[in-house]
């Protein structure tokens, strides 16, 4: 659905070209708003060819509004998308028409009291593309110095933009990154001596150890190694820059130059501490590392267990032997899982990795003598970490019963045996079937009603953990080119497809 700032574009003649310049605008207009202490809308003039839009003059559109973050706004409502009428607002049609700013106040219906207004033609190559339109309550008191300083450099840019010299070309920082102006403000010459540091920008110069006095200084001079201002001054565009200083500190600075008739009269420093947002960032990749080293070591400790249990095994005979090693090869089949949690420790894991591990471990248990094919076709992708581990138990049961069971003595065909794993996953679920081409399942056999250990834990990590349906029947095998072996085993697991929305389970 079309957002009411796409709506209102909608209903404008302008073109890509102009459009990019008032989105530049609006990605840095915030500081204009602390500037000017105001409320700031964009306007621009509705096509000619909507019905009724000439009637009585020219009519506008909303395109944005931004508020002040350092003092109260003066319009409560969301204008974006709303219409006004030139009639109604006879400055804004009056900036639109002569490409001058004008001031005046007026009442208007959202506002209590009557507002003061500034329209400032937003021009582009000579041509007024919009009208941005301040708008505060005329306070009584006397201004400090701060509050004249921010209206001078508001009134600095407001000349740049009827000049067609802001925004500027190219990217902007991304919003949420945009020091704004309550963050700090330094404000420059055009050799880019220190005028005015507001407060908090001086607090971050201290913090970075520069307590100089700054007035008529060049920040470079007073040991902050920065580079922006200048290149800032040299170029006239704008340069971001983080400054480092010392580990704990780290400032990102926003040179903004200030222009007049195309030529550099100063610039705008903002900055802002960002010290804490780079510590985070630091934190969560080393959070990542974490995690994934608690992998490697439950993999390491898996694979300690898995050697254990091989040691005792060969201490014993018989079944508890036989037992020793079954429980040897189950525990290392979760450490597969977290062998590859290890190397990438996301919620999702690549299961056609895993599967390439456990026909490898089932491969490494074929006997000698015996000649048994592997095929691996389709793919699960990613599965969730949490389905992973019982699903890796699962296929490693399955193939080791293959191997184990269906050539026993020599049975099946003669000749190569197949072992053959298919994976399928869409939207719905996902199906993995594992076939041989042995002797088949013994008589009156029934998934349900095995009490072996093999196929008990199987049958329930499929149907509780994972949620899923299993079956186990005689089949033939395809051998190709139409073929069918004269016996074999079909195995087939369907689970529900995770929505990646849901919460894993
Ligand atoms: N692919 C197969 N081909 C033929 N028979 C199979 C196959 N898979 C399972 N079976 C039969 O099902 C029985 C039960 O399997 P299950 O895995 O539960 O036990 P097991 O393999 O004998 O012992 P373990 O508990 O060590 O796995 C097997 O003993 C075997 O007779
Ligand atoms: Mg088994």
């Amino acid at each position: 659905m079309a957002t009411p700032a796409e709506l209102a574009l909608e209903r404008t003649d302008l073109t890509r070209h102009q459009l990019d310049h008032l989105k530049r605008l609006m990605a840095t207009w915030g500081v204009l708003a602390d500037l000017s202490f105001s409320d700031l809308l964009l306007l621009a003039s509705v096509t000619e060819s909507e019905p009724h839009a000439r009637e009585s003059g020219p009519s506008f559109v909303v395109l944005g509004q931004m508020r002040p973050s350092n003092s109260a706004t003066v319009v409560q409502s969301d204008l974006v998308g709303q219409s006004v009428g030139g009639v109604d607002w006879p400055l804004v049609t009056a900036a639109f028409q002569s490409g001058e700013m004008s001031r005046g106040e007026m009442q208007i219906d959202f506002a209590e009291e009557p507002l003061r207004v500034q329209c400032i033609p937003v021009r582009m190559e000579g041509e007024t593309v919009a009208v941005m339109v301040r708008l505060a309550t005329g306070s009584g008191r006397r201004p400090g110095h701060l509050e004249r300083t921010y209206r001078d450099v508001f009134d600095r840019f407001a000349i740049m933009l009827t000049q067609s010299a802001f925004p500027f070309p190219g990217e902007s920082l991304a919003a949420e990154e945009a020091p704004r102006v309550g963050d700090g403000i330094v404000l420059v010459d055009e050799e880019g001596r220190v005028r005015y540091a507001s407060p908090n920008a001086t607090n971050a110069l201290h913090r970075m150890g520069i307590y100089s006095q700054l007035e008529g200084r060049r920040l470079s001079d007073l040991g902050l190694q920065e580079s922006a201002i200048e290149w800032s001054l040299a170029s006239a565009l704008p340069v971001v820059e983080e400054v480092e200083r010392r580990p704990d500190v780290t400032v990102l600075m926003h040179c903004i130059p200030l222009l007049e008739t195309g030529s550099v009269t100063g610039g705008l420093v903002l900055l802002r501490d960002v010290t804490d947002v780079r510590r985070l960032d630091r934190l969560l990749l080393s959070k990542d590392a974490a995690i994934r080293e608690v992998h490697h070591r439950v993999k390491n400790n898996l694979q300690t267990i898995s050697a254990l249990l091989r040691l005792q095994a060969r201490r014993l005979d018989g079944k508890g032997r036989l037992a020793l090693f079954e429980a040897e090869r189950r525990v290392r089949s979760i450490a597969v899982v977290h062998e590859i949690l290890s190397r990438d420790p996301s919620d999702q894991v690549p299961f056609d990795e895993i599967v390439t591990s456990l026909v490898q471990m089932a491969k490494d248990s074929v006997l000698q003598s015996r000649q048994i094919v592997f095929h691996v076709t389709g793919k699960l992708g990613e599965v969730s970490a949490d389905v992973a581990t019982p699903l890796a138990v699962v296929l490693a049961e399955l193939l080791q019963n293959a191997v184990e069971h269906a050539f026993a003595d020599g049975a099946g065909d003669p000749g190569t045996h197949h072992i053959s794993v298919a994976m399928r996953s869409s939207a719905r679920c996902l199906t993995i079937e594992v076939r041989d081409d042995g002797v088949g399942l013994p008589d009156g056999f029934d998934i349900n009603d095995t009490e072996s250990l093999g196929l008990s834990i199987v049958r329930d990590l499929v149907r509780s953990q994972l949620e899923g349906t299993i079956s186990m029947d005689r089949a033939p095998f395809p051998l190709g080119g139409g073929e069918h072996s004269a016996s074999g085993t079909a195995v087939t697991i369907e689970l529900p497809a995770v929505d990646p929305g849901r919460p894993t389970r």
